[in-house]
């Protein structure tokens, strides 16, 4: 590990074919037989390197491609020593320490938040996903309490429970409305403004008109950081429509809530302390192992609303000063990694700064890299960043504009093919966009302009004459 960490060379991903790969780890597995084989340190150090050889390089100044970051090493011993001890976090008697760094790092991070104190409640989840499904799930099952118990049909007046989000909105929040039985005809889309955030007015409008459609919107949800381009929703104006309409604000902060540890930063989620409850990914921009994920609620009543069960082999119906930390009844997982440990070790040890400051640089990086772009006439960018996601276009002269699509699609394949830098790609306005996600502090404005010239090169082979978009999918 230590070899692989100082190896900062520029280097992407090392794709190797699956079935190939399939095969030399099959080799490396132990004959069957009767006894158990003993210790092979050798077999051991093969496995090992096989993993981090065709691992995605997230500490090299190439991988630029993803949201899972580089992350602190340290926060790495802290996972293998999590493992060893193999304590769950749901239940104080099973994760002591766990269960209390919680509750102090929820502490800490809410004087950014600015939710009071004794009222506001956090649990961890097994990554942002699930916890967008469980603040949803409270939301709903606040509006519509007999939800849980009789189920859709049990609704009075026919009403149908439906959610609001914008067409930037990560999928795991549509995925989660179907898990929770709300159909596609029930997610209300709201406007984009020109800077891809949900526009109010739009808000305003659509919110109106659902009302009219006999839908009822429990859940508005917001992000604090799109997936797609970094965009950041105006959650305080958000946050005063839904409450007009008692309308739940969910702010999914995934991406981007860890700029809330920024004093640079943290007016891009000026009027959080408004919303109902925000969805945290450490393991983004806060460089820790992923998965750990910190949901937040305003009222912890109300974060008790998500799951209604009793199972009394867990659950204690009064809690006493051993129970009272207790998170199970209140997280989906009943086995869940005690995940705060990386991230409470970190900030034990080096305190916010050490997060500030990385956040602080990547953003300020993304803002040169945008500044660069801008110099070079044979690049689009799509808009302008509001943190560390930017997305742009190789467009040189004599592309025709439907052909530009495919030319960032291929573009992208290629360039990972080649395994110097990784970088993804994402559709903006239905046409596809380079994307770059600076998660690394290895990384220097040097090396985005490499692959800048890296793009092109490919860029100009691909746009030679060769290449016939149309005709075979965007490679020559
Ligand atoms: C805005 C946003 N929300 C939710 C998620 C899902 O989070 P996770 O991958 O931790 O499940 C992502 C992942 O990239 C995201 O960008």
């Amino acid at each position: 590990m230590a070899e692989h960490l100082a190896d900062l060379s520029v280097r992407g991903l090392d794709l190797v074919d699956p079935s190939a790969l399939s095969q030399d780890a099959k080799a490396l597995m132990t004959e069957e037989c009767e006894k158990i084989a003993p210790f092979d340190e050798k077999k051991l150090e093969e496995i090992l390197d096989l993993y981090i050889r065709t691992g995605i390089p997230v500490h090299s100044p190439g991988y630029m491609g993803r949201q899972f970051s580089g992350v602190v090493p340290l926060g790495g011993v802290v996972e293998f020593v999590s493992s060893v001890l193999n304590q769950p976090s749901s239940f104080y008697e099973a994760g002591q320490l766990p269960n209390v760094a919680e509750r102090l790092m929820a502490d800490e991070l809410n004087r950014f938040i600015g939710w009071e104190p004794g009222r506001f409640a956090m649990v961890t989840t097994s990554g942002g996903s699930l916890a967008n499904l469980t603040a949803m799930l409270a939301a709903r099952n606040q509006k519509f309490p007999r939800f849980w118990p009789d189920g859709a049909a049990g609704l009075e007046g026919g009403a149908r429970p439906a959610i609001a989000v914008s067409d930037d909105v990560h999928y795991s929040v549509s995925r989660a409305a179907g898990v929770m039985g709300i159909g596609e005809a029930q997610i209300v889309r709201l406007p984009l403004n020109g800077r891809r955030q949900i526009s109010i007015e739009g808000a305003r409008a659509a919110l109106a008109a659902a009302e009219r459609a006999n839908l009822r919107v429990f859940c508005l949800v917001a992000s604090a950081g799109t997936t797609s381009v970094g965009a950041f929703d105006p959650i305080g104006a958000l946050a005063d429509l839904a409450r007009e309409r008692d309308i739940w604000l969910h702010v999914d902060g995934a991406h981007g809530a860890s700029l809330l540890v920024s004093d640079r930063f943290r007016h891009k989620l000026r009027g959080i302390e408004k919303a109902d409850s925000l969805t945290w990914d450490a393991h983004k921009m806060t460089f820790v192992p992923a998965p750990c994920t910190l949901l937040f609620y305003r009222d912890r009543e109300a974060s008790g609303g998500a799951f209604r069960q009793r199972a009394s082999y867990v659950f204690d119906e009064k809690p006493d000063i051993y129970t009272e930390l207790d998170s199970g009844d209140r997280n989906f997982e009943c086995t869940k990694r005690p995940m705060i440990m990386s991230l409470w070790v970190l900030w034990a040890m080096y305190g916010r700064a050490l997060f500030a400051e990385k956040v602080e640089y990547l953003c300020a990086l993304t803002q040169q890299a945008y500044h660069l772009l801008h110099a070079e006439p044979d690049f689009e960018t799509v808009h302008r960043p509001e943190a560390n996601i930017l997305c742009f276009r190789y467009r040189p002269h004599g592309v025709a504009e439907e052909d530009v699509h495919a030319l960032q699609v291929a573009i992208r394949n290629r360039v990972k093919l080649r395994g110097r830098f990784f970088i993804s790609k994402v559709n903006v306005d239905g046409v596809a966009a380079l994307r770059v996600v600076m998660m690394n502090h290895e990384i220097t404005v040097d090396h985005f302009r490499m692959l800048l010239e890296e793009i092109r090169g490919v860029g100009r082979t691909l746009h030679g004459t060769h290449w016939n978009p149309r005709r075979n999918g965007g490679c020559s």
